[in-house]
């Protein structure tokens, strides 16, 4: 559809319902796409078998004779590729799921919204006409080529993979930092991996996950009656580890008691039971990670300065994604290519729109965070490639996402952004209730979520007579207005309405 010149796309409409067609055929035939017209599901069938195919079908899911779902599997069955919505008055949980397994792109319910129509129409055509787009693509790596499992190219991680080669031939041990999701879980199996100790066990302990009062069990084992429920004697990781490697994950999250007995551990290589007094010698390298600032700790003393010092030998500390924004593709291809290989992905491609999405998110999870979207994406992409429609809305631009409280908050600490609502009367309330919301962030409570939020704004809103979603209304184009920096098309498209829509809701304001 970027050519100009091109011909017009045709959409074939398939019902059984004259008036139906009719007035389908009048809305589209008013954006000039070419409509033409089958009166039963065989008839629509034989039509997109014999050609030429249309660029979009619409099918009705009631039908006398062969029935819209059953028409959709022939016509899918004849071109995998052919774009169908289907139109249905019956919006049943059954048949919009039996719709998107046969592979519909969408579908819509009857009485239709004409301008919802022309925007389906117009999305389908767009999502069309970007796999096409994407026909050629080539991955930008070959997933054999990194059994080892950590992707990247940037400098920050090729100096990540040299300092893992420099500690595998000795004991010593490292301390892995870095946000979460940056792969330290993975560049300790990695140092393990290639270490001398390879066949020797590799136990993760997350210390975050066990209760202070079970970790020293956990780690030591106890031996019978030295507590309640110690009701037989237990081996802890580290006896069970012998000769191998302990990952002492989260380890800013260990009690100061256990992190004394860790000291030990790498002082003099022994452990005691809880409970026991025999001394056991054991073998066991460690590795440790942690996303919290241990020198900060260790100022407010919640972390033992010679055990920092212990474990501090060697450091590795992980790029976040944003600092190695270029091995973005690199891991997406990754991630779908391990997805197809495990049968929980058909789609191994990404739209360069869609890659420079992802490539322009700043991934506050980092990797984990990019792995799931793309799982998540590749789940409900329909055609051969993710889309940007097929990206989580988060993803897709902070503007078409509802804010987060976080978000809502930090603009309320300035007064600018509530000028349009405070000239309306009684619309201090807001302001006022998003500086409350503000306050509390502030006070560090627990994360809010959007639905919190949005029952106190509510509650707040509610009292000044039921004009909530107005304001809510007006605050949002406002916004929405100012981040496309007055373009009412922009503007519009953020919100998910026509141009038109917009003009007309701006008047209305
Ligand atoms: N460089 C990379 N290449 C490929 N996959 C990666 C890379 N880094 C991380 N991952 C993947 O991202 C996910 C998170 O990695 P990992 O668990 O090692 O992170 P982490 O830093 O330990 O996170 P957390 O602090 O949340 O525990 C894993 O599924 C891992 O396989
Ligand atoms: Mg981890």
């Amino acid at each position: 559809m970027s050519d100009p010149s091109a011909q017009p796309p045709t959409i074939l409409v398939i019902d059984d319902d004259t008036e139906i067609r009719y007035s389908l055929s009048r809305v589209l035939t008013s954006r000039n796409y070419r409509v033409t017209e089958a009166a039963s599901g065989e008839q629509g069938v034989a039509m997109v078998k014999k050609g030429p195919v249309p660029d979009l079908v619409f099918l009705d899911v009631r039908m006398g004779g062969m029935g819209g779902i059953e028409a959709l599997q022939h016509i899918r069955a004849a071109n995998p590729k052919q774009l169908v919505v289907l139109m249905t008055a019956f919006g049943t949980a059954q048949t919009a799921i039996e719709a998107m397994k046969y592979g519909a792109f969408d579908y819509v319910m009857k009485p239709f919204d004409p301008a919802k129509v022309l925007a389906l129409a117009a999305n389908a055509l767009k999502a069309h006409a970007d796999l096409r787009a994407v026909g050629d693509y080539k991955p930008t790596i070959n997933a054999d080529d990194y059994r080892e499992g950590i992707v990247g190219s940037a400098p920050v991680m090729q100096d990540v993979f040299k300092i893992i080669g420099q500690v595998t031939a000795s004991d010593v041990t490292v301390m892995i930092t870095g946000e979460s999701g940056t792969g330290k879980e993975l560049v300790a199996r990695s140092i393990w991996k290639h270490s001398h100790r390879a066949a020797r066990p590799f136990i993760a302990v997350n210390c975050a996950a066990i209760p202070d009062n079970l970790i020293e069990s956990e780690l030591f084992g106890h031996e019978k009656g030295s507590f309640t429920g110690a009701t037989a004697q237990r081996l802890g990781k580290f006896e069970l580890c012998d000769g191998g490697t302990i990952f002492l994950d989260e380890i800013g999250d260990m009690a100061l008691a256990t992190q004394t007995k860790i000291l030990r551990v790498l002082q003099a290589g022994e452990i005691q039971r809880v409970g026991g007094t025999e001394t056991i010698k054991v073998d066991v390298r460690i590795l440790a990670a942690t996303n919290k600032d241990l020198e900060e700790m260790v100022k407010a003393k919640t972390f033992r300065e010679d055990l920092y010092y212990r474990l501090n030998v060697v450091r590795i500390k992980m790029p976040t994604l944003r600092e190695r924004g270029g091995d973005i593709p690199q891991i997406v291809d990754f991630c779908l290519q391990n997805l197809v290989k495990a049968r929980k992905a058909r789609v191994a491609k990404v739209s360069p729109e869609a890659m420079a999405v992802l490539t322009r998110h700043t991934w506050p999870g980092n990797v984990r965070e990019l792995e799931n979207v793309i799982y998540r994406s590749a789940v409900i992409a329909q055609g051969a490639a993710i889309l940007v429609k097929d990206l989580p809305a988060e993803i897709r631009g902070a503007t078409n996402v509802e804010p987060t409280v976080g978000a809502l908050a930090l603009t309320a600490t300035s007064d600018a952004p509530f000028d349009a609502v405070r000239t309306a009367n009684a619309e201090n309330v807001a302001l006022a209730s998003a500086r409350v919301t503000a306050e509390r962030v502030a006070a560090g409570e627990p994360a809010l979520t959007v639905e919190r939020a949005l029952d106190f704004l509510h509650a707040e809103l509610a009292r000044d007579g039921g004009r909530i979603l107005p304001q809510l209304e007006r605050e949002l184009i406002r916004r929405a207005l100012a981040t496309a920096a007055g373009d009412v098309g922009v503007a519009a498209k953020q919100l998910g309405l026509t141009k038109a829509a917009l003009q007309k809701k701006l008047k209305e304001h």
